[in-house]
C-alpha cells in the first residue's frame, strides 16, 4: 500500500480532490473518497458540463453519462443518457454493485435509478436553461457542435497501491442529439482501470476520445513500462497523426489524466488551457502539464467563424 493518490481533471478537480482527500483523511475507502470527490462537482451548479445544471440536449433535456470502475476486480457499472439524477456517479457504482451488467441507458436506466431510490429531480439552473434559449434562439445546427467549452468532463482516478478506481461523469456535450452517448460511460475510452499497471481517464470531444479508446490505450501503454506522461503523449500523438487535420480544423480538444499503481502521475492534452489537479499525502497541486500537441485555430475562437 501507498499513501492514496488522486487526480482529476480541470478547475474544478481542485474541489473533487479536496473532497477525496476529506474523506481520505476521515477514514473513507479510496472508491468513497473518488465518488464523494466526482459528487461535488456533479453538484456543483456552475460546473456547467457535469451533473445538475449541466447544458442540455437538442431539446433541452438534460442528459448525463458515468462510469465507475474497479482496477483490482475490473468490475465497472456505467450508465447513459440518464435523465433526472443529479448523482450519476452514484447510480454508476450501484449498476456495478446491484446487476450483473455494465452499462444501462436512457428508459432502462431511468428505471433503475428509481428502484434504487434516487429522486427524479430537476437538472436545469436558470444558466442551462438560458443557455438551451439562446442557442435555440440563434438557430444553430442540431448536427453541428462548436462549443469547446461545453464538453469537459470530471474524471476522478486514484490509486492506494493494491486498488486503483477511475470515476468519471458529465452531461456531455451541449446540445447535443437526444440519445447521443460520448466516451465517459464506454470502457476503455472514458476511462479505465486495472490495478496491476493504474488508471487512466480522458474528457474532451467524446467521439475523438472514443475512436481512439484513449483509456485504454494509456493504461496498456504503461503496461508495456511507459511513463504516464509519455503514454498519454503517445496517445496523443497517436491521435494527431491520424486526425489531426479534424483535430485543428474544429479545435476539438482532448486532454487525459494517467495514474500508475505507484502513485507516478501524468497528464497531458492536445491544447492549451487543461489543468490536471492532484491530490497526494495533505497535499493539492497541478500536474506540471507538458506542452500541448495543437496551437489554438484564432479563427476558431472568434464567434464570427463558428458554424
Ligand atoms: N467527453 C465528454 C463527452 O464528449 O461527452
Amino acid at each position: 500500500m501507498i499513501e492514496p493518490v488522486i487526480v482529476s481533471t480541470w478547475a474544478w478537480g481542485h474541489t473533487a480532490c479536496r473532497r477525496a482527500g476529506e474523506a481520505l483523511r476521515g477514514g473513507r475507502s479510496l472508491a468513497d473518497a473518488i465518488e464523494a470527490g466526482t459528487v461535488a462537482v456533479e453538484l456543483d451548479p456552475t460546473a456547467t458540463t457535469v451533473g445538475y445544471g449541466g447544458l442540455p440536449n437538442a431539446e433541452g433535456v438534460v442528459e448525463t453519462d458515468a462510469m465507475f470502475m474497479w482496477g483490482s476486480t475490473l468490475e465497472v457499472g456505467a450508465v447513459a443518457a440518464l435523465r433526472g439524477v443529479r448523482t450519476p456517479i452514484r447510480v454508476a457504482r450501484r449498476v456495478a454493485e446491484r446487476t450483473h451488467h455494465v452499462l444501462l441507458a436512457g428508459e432502462g436506466a431511468r428505471r433503475f435509478a428509481d428502484a434504487e431510490g434516487f429522486p427524479d429531480e430537476g437538472m436545469h439552473t436558470a444558466n442551462s436553461r438560458a443557455r438551451h434559449a439562446r442557442w435555440v434562439a440563434e438557430g444553430r445546427s442540431r448536427f453541428v457542435r462548436r462549443d469547446h467549452e461545453d464538453h469537459d468532463t470530471v474524471c476522478v482516478i486514484g490509486t492506494d497501491g493494491a486498488e486503483c478506481i477511475a470515476a468519471v461523469s458529465t452531461s456531455g456535450l451541449g446540445f447535443k442529439l437526444p440519445g447521443r452517448v460520448g466516451d465517459s460511460p464506454l470502457i476503455g475510452a472514458g476511462g479505465y482501470a486495472d490495478a496491476e499497471v493504474g488508471a487512466a481517464a480522458a474528457t474532451g470531444v467524446g467521439e475523438e476520445v472514443i475512436r481512439a479508446v484513449a483509456s485504454f490505450a494509456v493504461v496498456e501503454r504503461m503496461r508495456a513500462g511507459m511513463h504516464p506522461d509519455a503514454a498519454i503523449g503517445s496517445v496523443l500523438g497517436e491521435m494527431v497523426r491520424r486526425r489531426g487535420h479534424v483535430l485543428r480544423a474544429r479545435h476539438d480538444q482532448v486532454a487525459l489524466i494517467a495514474v500508475r499503481r505507484d502513485g507516478v502521475v501524468g497528464a497531458g492534452a492536445l491544447f492549451e488551457g487543461f489543468v490536471a489537479p492532484v491530490y497526494r499525502a495533505g497535499e493539492q497541486f497541478e500536474h506540471a502539464l507538458p506542452p500541448p500537441l495543437l496551437e489554438s485555430d484564432r479563427a476558431w475562437m472568434d464567434p464570427a467563424g463558428r458554424d
